[in-house]
């Protein structure tokens, strides 16, 4: 004799691959399992044959049994009528409800395209720590403790920590590059960074940054133009001019700033080149040997450039974006615009 349990293990595997064909095979089904007579009333019916401390148990072995059954009839109960023999009551051929697609972030997009210009002349992406310590965000990068160029950089403190700072630019992840010791070096370091402004169109507490980092034997100047002149081009077209003006930065000696021509006049003057002509996209130079001598790597061996562009400031550049809290507020109008670069 078959036990209760397995019976309804049977009738269970018998439900589940059951799919009427017709209207007539669902009332089957009902008459079957659910009829007056049917099976689900008949193993109730046992119920009464269950010892005492089994009839707990069994109960909800029972119920959930019936539910089975049940569920398996609503589930096709609305396709009788004929519907049925019809086939399926859904028409397939229909077009679907349109779903909105969200889209890439317009920074994202431009810190891509970005890499992949790097990419193909060798370099390869790292990352770094957004909350940062003193050493990596300043001090190896040759700006000890009270040197004047902190004030640059108006920075927010953590307040656990008072060796933590949010870092206020990608150069801690070239600190980070060097301190593992892996020489030659070609990395590209995009990120988030903070600095304590007030929000405005033209400011804001935190941005995006994308630094360059290229150490080996024998890098020079050279080096570093030919390589930021070839992105200008790939980023901003072949017509693009650059020019090198000298500037300072801890880190770097000698150090520049780097324009280009602008792209929306092409040079005649307007409000984004501020009637120059030049747009500034960024900040450059050969890593100081202070900074190599930081981690150990001896300046009469090894040089290297570097290089820091803000993503926004390209991304207002290439797409006449004029007010940095766009970026932020998760408009779709916005965002939408970007969808197909
Ligand atoms: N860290 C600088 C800033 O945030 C940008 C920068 C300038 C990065 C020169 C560099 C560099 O790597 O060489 O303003």
């Amino acid at each position: 004799m078959q036990s209760l349990q397995e019976q309804i293990k049977a009738y269970e595997q018998d439900i589940n691959s059951f799919t009427p064909a017709d209207a007539k095979e669902l009332e089957d089904y009902r008459i079957k399992y659910l009829g007056t007579k049917g099976i689900v009333k008949q193993i109730f019916g046992e119920m009464k044959n269950v010892p005492v401390e089994q009839k707990k148990e069994a109960g909800q072995v029972l119920n959930a049994f019936k539910q089975l059954a049940e569920a398996k009839y609503e589930e096709f109960k609305h396709l009788q009528n004929g519907a049925l023999e019809k086939g399926p009551a859904v028409d397939i051929t229909m077009p679907g409800t349109q779903l909105p697609l969200g889209t890439r972030h317009p920074l994202r997009m431009v810190e891509n395209q970005i890499v992949s210009i790097f990419e193909k002349i060798g370099f390869s992406v790292a990352t770094g720590p957004e909350i940062e310590d003193d050493w990596h965000n300043f001090t190896s990068l040759n700006m000890p403790e009270h040197h004047p160029a902190r004030d640059m950089q108006d920075t927010f403190y953590v307040s656990q920590n008072p060796d933590w700072v949010l870092r206020t630019h990608t150069s801690s992840v070239q600190a980070r590059i060097m301190e593992q010791g892996k020489l030659p070096v070609r990395v590209l370091c995009p990120g988030r960074v903070y600095r304590n402004e007030t929000i405005s169109a033209r400011a804001h507490c935190f941005f995006h940054q994308c630094e360059g980092l290229y150490i080996d034997k024998g890098v020079s100047f050279a080096d570093l133009k030919q390589a930021l002149y070839y992105f200008v081009t790939e980023m901003f077209g072949p017509d693009t001019k650059v020019r090198f003006r000298p500037s300072y930065f801890p880190f770097t000696e000698p150090s520049a700033e780097m324009d280009i021509s602008c792209t929306v006049c092409g040079g005649s003057g307007c409000n984004l080149c501020k009637h120059t002509g030049w747009v500034e996209i960024l900040g450059c130079g050969m890593v100081h040997p202070n900074m190599l001598r930081n981690f150990g790597i001896d300046p009469e061996v090894y040089t290297g450039y570097a290089f820091g562009m803000g993503i926004e400031r390209i991304t207002q550049i290439k797409y006449q974006v004029n007010d940095l809290r766009l970026y932020s507020q998760n408009d779709v109008r916005f965002l939408k615009q970007f969808q197909s670069i």
